[in-house]
C-alpha cells in the first residue's frame, strides 16, 4: 500500500453511512474526528497547526509567512459521499511533505516561499448548503451574519454548530492576514467525471482549467395539508404534485440547453406522512452552466415552470437563491506552469465546485484532478487506485516545489525538486 492509501485507510471507518458511502457532514461527529486525525498526522510531522476564526485549520512546515504555497482540501462529505472528494487532497498534501522532506527540501531554506496545508470547513455546503463556507467566509464572499444563521436541517444554526465543535462563531468573516498568507493555492483533487478515466493508457493526473459556474436555489411549494382519504382528488392542492412537475421542468431546462447541468437532488414534503396530503415541499435545484447568464435564464425558465405548475395546483411557489459562484478560470500563468512542471498531464475543466474556485478571486489558484476510473462521485462507487494516488502525490509533490513553496536545504545535498 503507498503512503496515501495507508493515510485513506486510517480513517476508512470514520464517518462510513449505513446506506453506503460517507456521510461526514461539516461539525458532526465523523468530520471532527478527521479533523483530529488530520492535526495528529500533521503534528507527528512536526507542523505547525492552528485553527482560524473561520474553522480552517492551517499546518505550517516551517515558518508561517504571506506569500508562502498553500496546498489542501475538506475533510466533510455530501450524504453518502465517496471516500476521495476531499480527503485525497488532505492526505496526499500530507504524503506531498514526507517526499519533499525525504528530498532534503525545506521550506525555510533560503529562496523557498514557505508551505502550509490548509483544510476548509463545509466544502460540500450539505450540511448548511452553501457550498465552500469556509472559503466563502476567509474571503468575505459571504456575510458573517448570514453565515452564522444558515440552519441545518435540524434547525441548529453554524453559529451554534461552530460553538459545539469548539470554535467561536462570533469572529467569523473576512481574514485578510490569513488570505495574505497564501502566495499560490494548488488543491489536489480527484477528478469528478469522466475525462481522464475515459483516456486509455493515458495519464493519471490532470491540471484544471476551469471550474463550471454552479448555484442553489430553494424552493418552497405551499398547498393544502389533508386527509389522503377524505379529500376528493378534485379537492387537493398538493404540493408533492406540483413538486413532481418542477423536477420534470428542470429536467427539460437543461436538456434544451448545450452544456447546462441541473438537479433537484433533495426534496423535502412537510411534515411528510403516507397518509397526510403536504402542506409543504421544499426543494433544493442545482444548476450549472460555464455561462453564467445561461446559468440565469435557465433558473428563469425554470422558475416560470414551477409557477406555473403551482398555479395549476393551486399552490404558491417561491424561489430563493441561495449561493451562487461564476464559472472560474484558472490562473493562466499558474496553469502553464504547472505544466511544464508536470508533463504528460491532461488538461480538465470540472463540472465541480471547490474552494480553489472561490480563492481563485483573490490568488493564484491551481487545481491537480487524479483519475477516476468509474467516472462517478458523490457516490460510494468514486475510485482512485494506489498507483494513482501515489502519482498524485509525486505530481503535487512536484509542483509544490517547482513553485517554491520549499528549496534545498543544503547545497551539499545535490538532489533536484
Ligand atoms: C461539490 O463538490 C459540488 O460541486 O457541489
Ligand atoms: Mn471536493
Ligand atoms: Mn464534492
Amino acid at each position: 500500500m503507498t503512503s496515501v492509501a495507508h493515510l485513506l485507510a486510517d480513517i476508512a471507518d470514520i464517518g462510513r453511512d449505513p446506506r453506503g458511502g460517507y456521510s461526514r457532514p461539516v461539525y458532526s461527529i465523523a468530520e471532527l474526528d478527521l479533523r483530529a486525525w488530520f492535526v495528529g498526522e500533521a503534528t507527528s510531522r512536526g507542523l505547525d497547526v492552528t485553527t482560524d476564526r473561520n474553522g480552517i485549520i492551517w499546518a505550517w512546515w516551517g515558518r508561517p509567512r504571506d506569500g508562502a504555497v498553500v496546498t489542501g482540501s475538506h475533510l466533510d462529505s455530501v450524504p453518502g459521499g465517496g471516500a476521495f472528494d476531499g480527503p485525497l487532497g488532505v492526505a496526499s498534501a500530507l504524503d506531498a511533505i514526507d517526499v519533499l522532506r525525504a528530498r532534503g527540501l525545506s521550506p525555510d531554506a533560503p529562496g523557498a516561499r514557505g508551505l502550509a496545508v490548509a483544510v476548509f470547513p463545509e466544502e460540500e455546503g450539505s450540511r448548511f448548503g452553501v457550498a465552500c463556507l469556509g472559503s466563502r467566509l476567509l474571503t468575505g464572499a459571504i456575510d458573517p451574519d448570514r453565515a452564522r444563521n444558515l440552519t441545518d436541517t435540524d434547525g441548529v444554526t453554524f453559529a451554534e454548530a461552530s460553538t459545539a465543535a469548539g470554535l467561536d462563531p462570533a469572529h467569523v468573516g473576512r481574514d485578510p492576514e490569513a488570505l495574505a498568507r497564501i502566495g499560490t493555492f494548488l488543491e489536489l483533487h480527484v477528478e469528478q467525471g469522466r475525462g481522464l478515466g475515459a483516456i486509455p493508457d493515458g495519464p493519471a493526473i490532470a491540471v484544471a482549467t476551469s471550474i463550471l459556474g454552479h448555484g442553489r436555489w430553494r424552493l418552497t411549494i405551499r398547498g393544502q395539508g389533508n386527509h389522503a382519504g377524505a379529500t376528493l382528488m378534485a379537492d387537493r392542492h398538493d404540493p408533492m404534485v406540483t413538486a413532481a412537475r418542477v423536477i420534470l421542468a428542470v429536467r427539460e431546462a437543461a436538456a434544451a440547453q448545450p452544456d447546462a447541468r441541473a438537479t433537484v437532488g433533495r426534496i423535502v414534503p412537510v411534515p411528510g406522512g403516507t397518509n397526510v396530503i403536504a402542506s409543504r415541499v421544499d426543494m433544493w435545484l442545482d444548476v450549472r452552466h460555464p455561462d453564467d447568464d445561461v446559468t440565469a435564464a435557465t433558473v428563469t425558465r425554470i422558475s416560470e415552470a414551477a409557477r406555473a405548475a403551482g398555479a395549476a395546483e393551486g399552490c404558491e411557489v417561491d424561489v430563493v437563491e441561495e449561493s451562487l459562484s461564476p464559472t472560474t478560470h484558472m490562473d493562466p500563468a499558474l496553469r502553464r506552469r504547472l505544466s511544464d512542471l508536470l508533463p504528460g498531464t491532461e488538461q480538465l475543466a470540472t463540472g465541480a465546485g471547490h474552494d480553489a474556485g472561490v480563492l481563485a478571486a483573490h490568488v493564484p489558484s491551481g487545481m491537480l484532478f487524479v483519475r477516476n476510473p468509474s467516472g462517478i462521485s458523490h457516490a460510494p462507487e468514486e475510485y482512485v487506485s494506489d498507483d494513482d494516488a501515489a502519482r498524485g502525490t509525486l505530481a503535487l509533490a512536484d509542483a509544490l516545489a517547482g513553485l517554491g513553496g520549499v528549496a534545498l536545504a543544503g547545497a551539499a545535498n545535490g538532489r533536484d525538486a
